[in-house]
């Protein structure tokens, strides 16, 4: 597990960084509920290196038209040379599987690490603080799985602190919750989405007046849904993640193509549920004993891409061990 700082290193460099799926709480989260997220085995790698005079990747807008370059780059390259920096990434983007984060996370580690190194707790707020000022809506849940790696609870109780956060309105605080050695499945359904649209919208359907019981039942879900991973309960983690699936439906951000694909994966797994913003994106599910492969499978025949996705223990990290053999951006 990394729970280490990002040592000094000088460009050019790369750093990576885990995409994530949220088991339980997404958008509750935002509401200062609880969630759990996990860092998974598929990861975004950013390359950094100096570039031409004036232009980012080549084009002198470039580090003002993206939100997410346009607030690394204020915050963390302030009077800094141009740079060209390189993404490659294994998690689909737009897919609810963290890409953002995690190239908020692996952007930050390059940035901070060329600027002398920083530590794990810093480099997880300056990614969310990128992410949020790109998204202008959100949790710190992503980032954090970006930067902490494995399992990670929000708002709930139990474990050790890993992270704490605060944006002046609401604070959260990570903590490390124990991996059961479980696989997993998840599944892009092939549907883009935005998570800030899909944030307010379930801000808006919140703000009516079972709002509050809604959040309520999210979560007592997402609390027990932690509990069975904690006692490595495949089938109430299951039960919990079917319930959770119910509520995003009742918010709003279930679809018809998320349902047909968890519909297809049913006979293999003992629950599931989509994961991230919803209206699109993926799905997530917990197969029965040793049927990861056959999920995949039945998700794959009902239009799905699915990956079977194991924990990723560590969080963003240089490629690279001491800064001493790292990937060549440029090649
Ligand atoms: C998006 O991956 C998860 C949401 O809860 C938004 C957030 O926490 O930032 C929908």
């Amino acid at each position: 597990m990394s729970d280490g700082p990002i040592p000094p290193a000088d460009l050019p460099l790369a750093a990576r960084a885990p995409g994530k799926c949220i088991l339980f709480g997404e958008h509750a989260v935002v509401h200062g509920r609880p969630e759990l997220v996990l860092a998974i085995d598929l990861p975004v790698q950013v390359g950094v290196r100096l570039g031409t005079p004036g232009r980012l990747n080549g084009d002198p807008n470039g580090a003002t038209a993206n939100p997410y370059y346009r607030t690394a780059l204020e915050r963390l390259w302030a009077g800094g040379a141009s740079l060209e920096v390189r993404v490659n990434s294994r998690v689909p983007r737009s897919a609810g599987l963290g890409s953002s984060a995690a190239f908020c996370a692996a952007l930050a580690a390059a940035l901070s690490a060329a600027r002398g190194g920083v530590s794990r707790t810093e480099l997880a707020e300056r990614a969310f603080a990128i992410e949020r000022a790109a998204q202008g809506v959100g949790s710190p849940g992503d980032t954090a799985a970006a930067v902490g790696g494995g399992y990670l609870s929000l708002n709930a109780p139990g474990g050790a602190e890993v992270f704490r956060f605060t944006d002046g309105e609401r604070s959260w605080t990570a903590r490390r919750v124990p991996d059961p050695s479980w696989s997993w499945v998840v599944a892009y359904s092939g549907l883009p989405r935005s998570t800030a649209d899909a944030v307010r919208a379930v801000g808006v359907r919140l703000a009516a007046p079972d709002g509050p019981a809604l959040l309520d039942e999210f979560q007592r879900v997402a609390e027990e849904g932690i509990a069975a991973v904690r006692a490595e309960d495949r089938t109430k983690a299951g039960r919990c993640l079917d319930e959770n699936q119910t509520l995003l439906a009742t918010v709003g951000v279930s679809h018809p193509r998320l349902e047909a694909l968890l519909e297809a994966a049913r006979p293999a797994i003992v629950g599931g549920k989509l994961t991230g913003a919803g209206a699109g994106g993926s799905i997530v599910v917990l197969p029965q004993p040793g049927r990861e492969l056959d999920a995949a499978r039945r998700i794959a025949r009902a239009g799905g891409l699915p990956f079977v996705v194991r924990p990723e223990p560590n969080g963003a990290a240089l490629v690279g061990s001491a800064g001493d053999d790292l990937d060549d951006p440029s090649a």
